[in-house]
């Protein structure tokens, strides 16, 4: 702020609203005493009726000029009965939206806008799932940071991210907008998106114009949904829910997160939404939070077909006793609390304690001082899509692909290609979808401003003569366009084949039985083959794919998900060896539909595999292990493991130990390794996974370089729930493993003695 005029206004604004906040001044809920204070007195003024509307949250569905999803819409902003707005975004929109609740609310309390800001908002990032790959938390936080700084110039003030629920089935379309199946690696990136979104690394506090308050979601596993059918019912053992499902929440909100999506699975018989074993014993009890839980959508309405109450009375009365605050799109609260209020089924400390967790939030962000801060709109041109944040949605693509494969051809990997090759074959019914590259859940992103790939082909290989055919549609069964295709490969020196799902295909209410190609792809690459040339398979894809015949049959693979605004310019720098791919999968790709869940911390049961007895745990039809391990990811050049040993062989229960390992390039180029760290309790008093993750490195290795990596285990990292669900660290062997993936490790033991 360099305007002496605007600097004293702001400051005297502070010192009038008590907002300047001193660290002697924090109180034990980490928040602020003076904010506190103002809480409280706003509080007291206030009706049961405006109690009510600061715990409504609706949606705007982009028109405030009528009545839209309800009628009496607008009046209902204009008399306090709405205390958030989502859907709405633009600094002209949502300061059009915000004059109507100052200017004609009593006590002038002003919105809170919202939005579903998952991978972007204008620039687009790649589907987190895709992201996580890069196994980069710092660019984990810069993507969430620019994604942030959009959404604010926009009028937002709340992001619905980061989506943190673990997925073990790829059926599950939401498989996407998570960052995979691990729990530390998904607790990692979890707390970077929090600290990107909230501008945490960069010190800033809620009330800075450019920061988004994160929403913690789906609370609590809903990314168990029996078979991968998006809504469906969950159902686990309390070991598995605290040690693998809420790690990443929990992580979100050390953090830093203060608001809670809760989800609309049941969880163990009780739905999320009226859980209180969840919002209230663990969320507050055990983990402190002191932020506001908002539902998802309808989810309190949802708990009477769930069967659990018989109407919509019960319903607010089981979400907000549970411990939900605000009500998504639902109208419950709205209709039926001050009902359940005057008949004594919910208390109005109840209701104020939800009010204050609201309240406590708008004073933190700012909005009393500034509801309309976020509504300069010649600010918010100039801080959307600038060249800085297409050069990290582009940094952000590339670190996200996954080279899955690359097999050599008379002696030279197929990958990247030759710079002096003449004529490339562009085909397949992604390689000139731009909508396609931003994947699901893109905000308010435009698919024109993507890069295709055929785009970023055209721009790298200029001399190159390139000929692209589509070959075939996504998901229907038509050959027609096959012999086109078929031409254009016969003609090139390599065939590029970008197969896989539209973006539809996965994000909510996008589950599939069948993870395979869609539609005649499938036949189309075989087709390609018998052609003899070279193919590269480029896949683009929200979910693990099943892909046993490509995987067996193709040389070359490159998993390149839905990778955002700049998608078709990472992939041609990959292609080209222009970037070294580094990506690692955060997921498991199985060989089958049928071995799902596959996971790599699954346990070692009574039976482990022995392909020579057919009683132990394997199937007669397939092989137990994945197509692609968690942790798999090739580079063009290689990384060989040395000399993996221990500080010392032995620690006691409440030591930690480090572990190093040397790690060298040795290849001819440089490249990126992401060294993983695994842990196997060999005997416990529960059984262990055969494999955990404790940690990871990125590291860059010039040719023939070598580093010492070094990672520290702690009594943290040893500890499970025993049978009594008490953390412990119990004494016995720890096999150690370290390696460029889940399945490709080095070993070596560590004595635990008590
Ligand atoms: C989704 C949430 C999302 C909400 C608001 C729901 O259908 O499950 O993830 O935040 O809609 O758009």
């Amino acid at each position: 702020m360099r305007h002496p005029i605007l600097l004293l206004a702001f400051l005297s604004a502070m010192l009038l609203f008590g907002a300047c906040s001193s660290p002697e001044k924090r109180s034990t809920t980490g928040t602020n005493d003076a904010i506190e204070q103002r809480v409280d007195s706003l509080l007291a003024l206030m009706t049961l009726e405006e109690k009510i509307g600061q715990l409504t949250l609706y949606s705007s569905d982009f028109d405030v000029t009528g009545p839209t999803m309800r009628s009496g819409y607008l009046d209902d902003v204009k008399s306090g009965k709405v205390g958030a707005i989502f859907n709405a975004f633009t600094a002209a929109f949502t300061t059009k939206i915000q004059k109507l609740a100052i200017e004609n609310t009593r006590l002038k309390i002003p919105l809170l806008f919202g939005y579903d800001v998952i991978h972007g908002f204008k620039t687009a990032f790649p589907v987190p799932l895709g992201e996580a790959a890069s196994w980069d938390t710092a660019l984990c936080a810069r993507s969430a940071r620019v994604a942030a700084v959009e959404a604010a110039a926009a009028g937002l003030h709340w992001t619905f991210a980061p989506m943190v629920d673990i997925a073990r089935d790829p059926r599950w379309g939401r498989i996407t907008e998570g960052a995979g199946e691990d729990p530390h690696l998904g607790s990692a990136i979890a707390a970077a998106r929090v600290r990107g979104f909230q501008g945490i690394n960069e010190g800033k506090t809620l009330a800075a114009n450019d920061v988004v308050l994160a929403c913690v979601k789906h609370f609590a596993a809903y990314g168990a949904a029996e078979a991968g059918r998006d809504y469906n019912t969950t159902d686990m053992s309390d070991r598995v829910l605290r040690e693998i499902y809420l790690p990443p929440y929990k992580a979100a909100i050390d953090a830093g997160a203060l608001s809670v999506m809760s989800a609309f699975n049941e969880l163990n018989g009780v739905p999320a939404t009226g859980n209180q074993y969840l919002l209230t014993d663990i969320l507050r009890n055990e983990w402190k939070f002191k932020g506001f839980v908002v539902t998802d959508y309808t989810s309190i309405n949802e708990m009477i077909p769930h069967n659990v109450v018989a109407d919509s009375a019960e319903a607010g009365e089981l979400a907000i006793n549970a411990g939900v605050d605000m009500d998504m799109q639902g109208g419950i609260f709205q209709f039926q609390l001050a009902k359940l209020v005057k008949q004594g089924r919910v208390s109005e400390s109840t209701i104020n304690e939800a009010v204050r967790r609201v309240l406590r939030l708008k004073f933190m962000l700012g909005l009393f001082e500034a509801p309309y801060g976020r509504s300069d709109t010649t600010r918010e041109r100039e801080r959307t899509m600038t060249p800085e944040h297409l050069e990290v949605s582009l940094d952000a693509a590339r670190k996200s692909i996954v080279l899955l494969k690359n097999d050599s051809l008379k002696g030279n990997a197929i990958l990247p290609l030759a710079s002096t090759i003449k004529t490339i074959a562009i085909v397949g019914p992604l390689a000139d979808s731009k909508r396609d590259m931003l994947g699901a859940w893109a905000g308010a992103c435009d698919g024109n401003k993507c890069i295709s790939l055929l785009e970023g082909m055209k721009k790298r290989f200029p001399q190159a003569n390139i000929l692209y055919a589509k070959g075939c549609n996504i998901n229907d069964d038509s050959t027609n366009a096959f012999n086109a295709a078929l031409q254009a490969a016969s003609k090139a020196d390599v065939v590029i084949a970008a197969l896989g799902e539209t973006s539809e295909m996965s994000g909510e209410a996008a589950s599939r039985s069948n993870i395979g190609i869609p539609g005649v792809q499938e036949d189309l690459l075989k087709k390609l083959a018998t052609t003899g040339k070279p193919v590269v398979l480029v896949l683009m894809n929200g979910r693990p794919l099943a892909i046993p015949w490509a995987a067996q049959n193709i040389p070359a693979i490159v998993e390149a998900w839905f990778l955002g605004t700049r998608a078709g310019d990472a992939i041609a720098e990959v292609l080209a060896g222009d970037y070294n791919p580094s990506g690692k999968l955060p997921v498991t790709f199985p060989r089958s539909v049928g071995q799902i869940p596959l996971y790599y911390n699954h346990k070692n049961t009574g039976r482990p595999i022995n392909p020579k007895d057919k009683y132990t745990s394997k199937y007669l039809d397939i092989q137990n292990t994945p197509q692609f391990a968690f942790g798999h990811g090739l580079s063009y050049t290689t990384f060989a493991y040395s000399a993996l040993r221990l500080e010392k062989s032995s620690i006691k229960t409440s030591e930690q130990v480090r572990v190093s390992i040397d790690v060298q390039n040795t290849g001819t180029r440089e490249g990126v390794e992401t060294a993983q760290f695994y842990i196997r309790d060999l005997v416990a008093s529960v059984p262990r996974p055969v494999q955990e993750l404790r940690g990871f490195q990125k590291v860059v290795l010039k040719a023939g370089e070598t580093k010492t990596l070094t990672f520290t285990l702690t009594p943290e990292d040893l500890m499970f729930y025993n049978r009594q669900m008490k953390r412990v660290v119990e004494p016995g062997d720890i096999k150690i493993m370290v390696g460029g993936s889940s399945d490709n490790t080095l070993t070596t033991t560590l004595k635990v003695t008590q």
